[in-house]
């Protein structure tokens, strides 16, 4: 991800954001906190991002965080017109080719309802670890369970 990228990332965030159902964050959230984050984190070998490109266009993004509990663990988005084409997936095979390299493994947090997302972090070789029952406060009131999953390079 370079610098330029930045706003269009941040509208892709937005974009899946607004779908209310696959990622933590909801509409609302503080643009001006999360653009500060991606800036921070252009030149960081420990947190990289990585974008996904067609024809040019931006369709989508992965980013490894260092999460307090878990080390690094990813967060990703792809355009909902651009999913089912592979480019989660490649998406995915840069952050293990990152992980394999650094000697980490790679963490995240599903919801059980994220097939897609379940079945694709499946099929590149992570396992679920541990349900967290009532883990996620949505806008709407809901409470949903998250599934931490998590794939080790060694
Ligand atoms: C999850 C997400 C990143 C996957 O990206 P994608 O580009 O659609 O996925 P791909 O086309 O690379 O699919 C790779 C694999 O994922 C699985 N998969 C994809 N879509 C699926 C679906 N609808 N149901 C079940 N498995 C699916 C399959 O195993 C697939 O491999 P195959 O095509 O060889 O069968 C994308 O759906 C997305 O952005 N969703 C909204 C945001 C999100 O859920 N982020 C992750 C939060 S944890």
């Amino acid at each position: 991800m370079r610098v330029e990228d930045i706003d269009t990332v941040l509208e892709l965030f937005e974009a899946v954001a607004a779908e209310r159902r696959y990622i933590g964050t909801e509409p609302g959230f503080d643009r001006a906190v999360y653009r500060a984050r991606l800036a921070a984190r252009v030149d960081d070998r420990q947190r990289p991002s990585f974008v996904a490109r067609i024809d040019g266009r931006l369709i989508g993004h992965l980013s490894i965080s260092q999460h307090h509990e878990f080390g690094p663990t990813l967060g990703m988005m792809v355009a909902a017109e651009y999913r089912g084409r592979g480019v989660g997936r490649a998406l995915l095979q840069q952050a293990c080719a990152w992980a394999t390299a650094a000697g980490y493994p790679l963490s995240l947090l599903v919801f059980p309802h994220n097939h897609a997302a379940r079945g694709l972090y499946r099929s590149m070789g992570f396992l679920e670890v541990e349900r967290f029952e009532r883990d996620a406060v949505r806008a709407n009131g809901e409470v949903w369970d998250t599934i931490l999953m998590r794939k080790t390079f060694s």
